[in-house]
């Protein structure tokens, strides 16, 4: 006597022999409906069909949670791989995006200083600076300010709108630091008598020189209404990231910005792209004046994993769960530093 408990029925010799899946499969879906099926899979692979559903193909990706700590895994894999590269920069990729006019940014934790002569990787940072620059962006949108930024797809990338680069760093000042100090012989840490608007022609070859506003018209970079409209936006976004940080302990010594055109026929108009991050900014604790930006990449100061986490920890961008002691300790790291001092840059 048979249990006829399971779904092999009739039809099949020997009723006792396990049955597989395979064969249950067999009996349920006709050869040729599986054969079509396969091919089908096949096909759209090759031509690029996004097979998984939900958004971005899963992997790509990790957050690992080693004893609970936001502990970012950087992976080698090829983001989106199928995607057409535009660009790749020092710090970020760009890929066409899945709408004309669209493009994906993708956040490298590859960090360079002094125009590349200085590379090295901060674990984390692409991650970080992606989310630090969407909750950066969508705020200054909020107070009016054109962006690129349009959401964030997954831990690394986010979609913007393609835009014309002005080749222009737009460089805002509030405190002496970095190259104005070493040019003017400023102290690093001195307040400015007001804030400074300062402009590199973005130019890797040349290092990225200072130019003035007449060199900008002069050779048509930036017409002299496009730069109004620069140095204004450049000057509200410096007042909105002065209170946002100053409510979060943090001073806001430079920042450096990028813009560029969009176009609508014959007109355009200008709008912020790129980020703004630990990357293009000099953010001091205002309490201790503790660096916590790529300063301490450039001049080897070391805890710079830690010091992006902070930024993004203060500004309430880490999960809920991380707890005190898994971000940057200052004193800490002070101690640390002053037990295995390392070279000064
Ligand atoms: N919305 C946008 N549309 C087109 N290009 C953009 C947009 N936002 C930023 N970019 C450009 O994408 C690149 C981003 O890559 P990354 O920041 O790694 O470049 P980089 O190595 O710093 O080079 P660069 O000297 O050109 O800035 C930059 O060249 C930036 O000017
Ligand atoms: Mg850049």
């Amino acid at each position: 006597m048979h249990s006829a408990g399971g779904v092999a029925t009739a039809g099949h010799a020997n009723k006792d022999a396990k049955i597989t899946i395979a064969a249950l499969v067999c009996t349920l879906v006709p050869l040729e409906v599986g054969v079509v099926a396969l091919l089908a899979l096949a096909i759209a692979f090759r031509a690029g069909v996004r097979i998984w559903p939900f958004g971005p193909r899963p992997g790509i990706e990790a957050i690992a949670s080693s004893a609970g700590a936001l502990a970012f895994q950087p992976t080698k894999v090829s983001p989106m791989s199928r995607r057409r590269q535009i660009y790749e920069g020092k710090a970020k990729i760009l890929y066409e995006g899945p709408e004309p006019g669209t493009l994906i940014q993708y956040f490298k934790d590859d960090a360079t200083a002094f125009n590349a002569q200085k590379k090295g990787t901060i674990n984390g940072k692409g991650v970080i600076n992606n989310r630090i620059s969407e909750h950066v962006f969508t705020r200054l949108a909020h107070i009016g300010i054109p962006t690129h930024f349009i959401r964030r797809l997954n831990m690394r990338e986010q979609l913007i709108r393609q835009v014309e680069i002005i080749p222009l760093e737009v460089i805002v000042r509030n405190v002496a630091a970095g190259s104005l100090s070493k040019r003017l012989g400023f102290e690093e840490g001195e307040p400015l008598p007001h804030t400074l608007l300062e402009y590199s022609y973005k130019d890797d070859a040349l290092g990225d020189p200072f130019v003035s506003e007449e060199e900008i018209a002069c050779f048509g970079w930036a017409s002299n209404e496009e730069m109004q409209d620069i140095s204004a936006m450049a000057i509200r976004i410096n007042d909105f990231m002065c209170g946002m940080f100053a409510a979060v302990d943090i001073r806001l010594i430079d920042f450096k910005v990028e813009f560029g055109r969009i176009w609508d026929g014959d007109y355009s108009r200008v709008i912020l792209a790129d980020e703004i991050s630990p990357d293009g900014c000099r953010l001091w604790d205002m309490t201790t004046g503790e660096k916590l930006d790529k300063d301490r990449f450039r001049r080897d100061l070391g805890g710079e994993e830690e010091a992006y986490q902070e930024v993004a920890r203060r500004l309430g961008l880490l999960q809920e769960d991380a707890s005190p002691g898994q971000v940057f300790d200052l004193s800490a790291h002070r101690t640390k530093l002053r037990s295995s001092p390392k070279p000064k840059k």
